[in-house]
């Protein structure tokens, strides 16, 4: 069955938008764990502008299911994830004036880099490192030369479909990499953008997946329903997408 691993950075958004101690992305992450989510999902980005590094510290402390930590290759960054021995790694690109994560890692024209940083990543400790990827097979195909135990897939060019057939189209490129890198032994997880609509589509066509990184959806519908609300729903769909 698949896993829902929720994303808490928007809720450290709202929290920074006024410099305001609340409302808090830890207290956030346990309420997603008592209404059912399989873990917790948190990106520490360069520039600090939602989780910051004492966020961190209690997400590690108090997160009991899966904590998956998302970030750069950033030296300084991976030194803090590797302090901080989180069940999971995920690699991302990242460049300062994106919104959000704009796109996957380029792993076949980094792949020194990417190599060594799972090295570090798994030296430190941590059991599973997955790189953050587009469905692009040569993409994919260079990733059992990095090291990385999995991929996540970015479902972003999916969930901006505007029609019907160029959704099943994104989903087709998305199955292909998912039995591709299943193939190659790699454990396969999806995110960005997925939501309460788009889900069941994605679910029927896309194999393999162990594991979904939700955020976005779930924090906007919690404007209107309340956090437990949110998440129960979105464990409903993803424990039953059809
Ligand atoms: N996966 C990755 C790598 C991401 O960068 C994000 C966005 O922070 C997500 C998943 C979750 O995307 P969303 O917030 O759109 O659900």
């Amino acid at each position: 069955m698949t896993r829902l691993l929720i994303n808490i950075d928007h809720v450290a958004t709202l929290r920074n938008a006024r410099r305001e101690a609340f409302p808090d992305p830890v207290a956030a992450a346990i309420l997603c764990e008592t209404a059912g989510a399989d873990g917790i999902v948190f990106h520490l980005r360069e520039d600090r502008r939602h989780i910051v590094d004492a966020d961190v510290e209690r997400l590690r402390a108090l997160v009991q299911g899966k904590l998956d930590f998302e970030h750069s290759l950033d030296p300084g960054i991976v030194e803090i994830c590797c302090r901080t021995r989180p069940h999971l790694a995920t690699l991302v690109p990242e460049r300062r004036e994106e919104v959000t994560t704009e796109g996957g890692l380029d792993v076949k024209h980094h792949l020194g880099p990417i190599h060594d940083t799972v090295l570090q990543l798994h030296d430190a400790g941590i059991g599973e490192v997955a790189l953050f990827v587009d469905p692009d097979l040569d993409q994919i195909a260079a990733v059992p030369d990095t090291g990385a135990d999995a991929i996540e897939l970015h479902t972003g060019e999916f969930a901006n479909a505007s029609t019907a057939e160029a959704q099943t189209h994104q989903a087709g490129l998305l199955a292909d990499a998912a039995r591709l890198a299943h193939q190659h032994g790699l454990a396969v997880h999806a995110g960005h953008g997925l939501d309460y609509r788009n889900y069941p589509a994605f679910a029927r066509a896309v194999p393999h997946v162990a594991e979904v990184s939700i955020g976005f959806a779930i924090v906007a519908r919690a404007v209107f329903c309340g956090l437990y609300e949110a998440v129960r729903d979105m464990v409903r769909l993803v424990r039953h997408p059809y």
